[in-house]
């Protein structure tokens, strides 16, 4: 089965956004009145409708929600039945040149490999003055952010080194030998000449650590660059902790032996986020001009901890908010800083006319 035609992944998304549900709808409404003209608008990718109940009222009467599979749209319809649904590849809308005030997309831009066919799409069936708004409140689909690291000769691994099990079991002298990272880059990219020498070497030694590293990538696999391949697989890992930790335990004595052994193993961390936002500027460049593309940042007060989510990741116990624009700048209002305990997330917005 296609990684998206699973009615069952919407049931997880739905639960996996709940708790979030009223924040992540603040930052859609202000984005939707800030960025998109009045008009007939078309939802792309739009899965299960997720994005329908988040929109105002006003706006989700003007959207026909579209998507290539049609087991999603029947949730669709079955969830929202006076919503109007039209099944289509993002690359053919069943719409005439120039007929449409906007096109909307929730967590399906990162998903697409050929991005530029889609803005050719969307620049069609746009009017002039016509907006793309793209937003994303989970973690970011890898394989488009993999396939393009691929190409560069880099390697994508899961950043071990921004976990807080693995830091709190370094020593200090240990914790100096691994890479820094953001805490919310997802990726550890290492060329793939050092991961085939240094891993085969290790598989040829039959090294204990190589054997968990290799049921991630093996080097002889011809897969193992495989970007959609490997996407998953790295999604599979991160929904499973248990693997994860294995994975994680063989990464940071792989990465502790290269350098005592002083071999090459350079690591360098990546925002899967962030180079979302790079490629939809650069390719949005060509045909668009780029409004917005960023983290926008909505909190409420809480009783307890403070309690953050982004880029997919939920932090209990937070100290600090992320870098982000305010969605109090959307709306046009005061910014509002909180005074006590809160509960934050973001949402990443892309707008481009
Ligand atoms: C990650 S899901 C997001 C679904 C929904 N927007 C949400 O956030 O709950 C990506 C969606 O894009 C759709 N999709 C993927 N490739 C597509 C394509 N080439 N044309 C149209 N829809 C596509 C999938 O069927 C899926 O519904």
């Amino acid at each position: 089965m296609a990684p998206w035609h699973d009615p069952a992944l919407l049931d997880r998304l739905a639960r996996v956004r709940a708790p979030w549900d009223a924040l992540t709808a603040r930052v859609v409404r202000a984005a939707v009145a800030k960025f998109v003209p009045p008009g007939p608008l078309v939802e792309v990718g739009a899965g299960g409708g997720q994005l329908r109940p988040w929109l105002p009222p006003d706006r989700a009467a003007d959207t026909t929600h579209t998507d290539s599979s049609v087991p999603f749209l029947d949730v669709l319809r079955t969830r929202f039945p006076d919503a109007a649904t039209k099944p289509a590849e993002v690359t053919a809308l069943p719409f005439a040149d120039g007929s449409l005030a906007g096109v909307l997309g929730l967590c399906v831009l990162d998903t697409l490999p050929g991005l530029a066919a889609a803005r050719d799409e969307f620049r069609r069936v746009l009017r002039p003055g016509g907006v793309v708004l793209h937003v994303l409140d989970l973690a970011t689909s890898p394989g488009g952010a993999f396939a393009e690291l691929i190409v560069r000769g880099d390697f994508p691994l899961p950043n071990f080194a921004a976990d807080p099990g693995v830091l709190e079991v370094v020593t200090e002298a240990q914790r100096v030998l691994l890479p820094v990272t953001d805490a919310f880059d997802e990726v550890l990219a290492v060329p793939w000449a050092d991961f085939t020498a240094f891993v085969g070497m290790l598989k040829a030694a039959r090294h204990p650590l190589a054997a968990d590293l290799l049921a991630y990538a093996d080097p002889a696999d011809p897969v193992a660059l495989d970007p959609d391949a490997l996407a998953q697989r790295f999604m599979h890992y991160r929904n499973n902790p248990d693997r994860l930790r294995v994975l994680y335990r063989a990464l940071l004595g792989v990465t502790l032996t290269a350098r005592s052994l002083g071999r090459a193993w350079p690591l360098r961390g990546v925002s899967l986020r962030a180079h979302l936002r790079e490629r939809l500027r650069r390719v949005f460049g060509d045909g668009f001009t780029v409004e917005f593309a960023g983290p926008v940042l909505a909190w409420e007060p809480a009783d307890g901890e403070n309690v953050l989510r982004h880029t997919g990741k939920t932090i209990p116990g937070a100290t600090a908010l992320p870098a982000a624009t305010p969605v109090e700048e959307l709306e046009g209002a005061k910014v509002a800083v909180p005074a006590g305990a809160w509960r934050a997330t973001t949402v990443e917005v892309f707008a481009a006319r």
